[in-house]
């Protein structure tokens, strides 16, 4: 599929699009500090905190934030389990789930759950981290998908 142009610059902070690429769903999110910060304490709670299974995001996302930009959030948001798109569920007061859930993506297939970066966290079905989509930025504004 061809690489798609998206534009950000009408995004809040909290809020994510979506996009189609190679038939799957993209959203592009832009977090807001405080969603950043709950990154940063998830760790061992988390199945692959550093990103460091092959394959699942381009090089220049295996940080923290998985992400070029740590506020925007380019992600892949097919559940890693059996493909599922699990629903942003990023309020982090209302945990029906667990409670040590920070808020994020929850999948309503099998309830696996994953942070604000795509990251599954342990003891649910899916075992790998959503996948992160080869991007880059053209300006401040503008992405582009593939
Ligand atoms: Fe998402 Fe099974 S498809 S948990």
């Amino acid at each position: 599929g061809a690489p798609v142009e998206v534009f950000i610059g009408d995004l809040e902070p909290g809020q994510m699009t979506r996009v189609q690429w190679r038939g799957q769903a993209i959203g592009i999110m832009r977090r807001t500090e405080r969603m950043l910060a709950e990154l940063e304490g998830l760790g061992d709670r988390l199945r692959d905190p550093g990103s460091d299974v092959t394959g699942q995001q381009p090089e220049y996302a295996k940080n923290t934030y998985r992400s070029i930009r740590p506020e925007i959030l380019v992600l892949n948001i097919h559940c890693t389990h059996l493909g599922c798109v699990p629903e942003l569920r990023p309020e982090i007061e209302a945990q029906p789930f667990d409670q040590n859930w920070k808020g994020g993506f929850y999948c309503p297939c099998h309830k696996s759950t994953f942070d604000l970066a795509g990251r599954v966290f342990r003891g649910v079905p899916a075992q790998l981290n959503l996948l992160v989509p080869p991007y880059h930025f053209i300006d401040e504004d503008r992405i582009v998908v593939g």
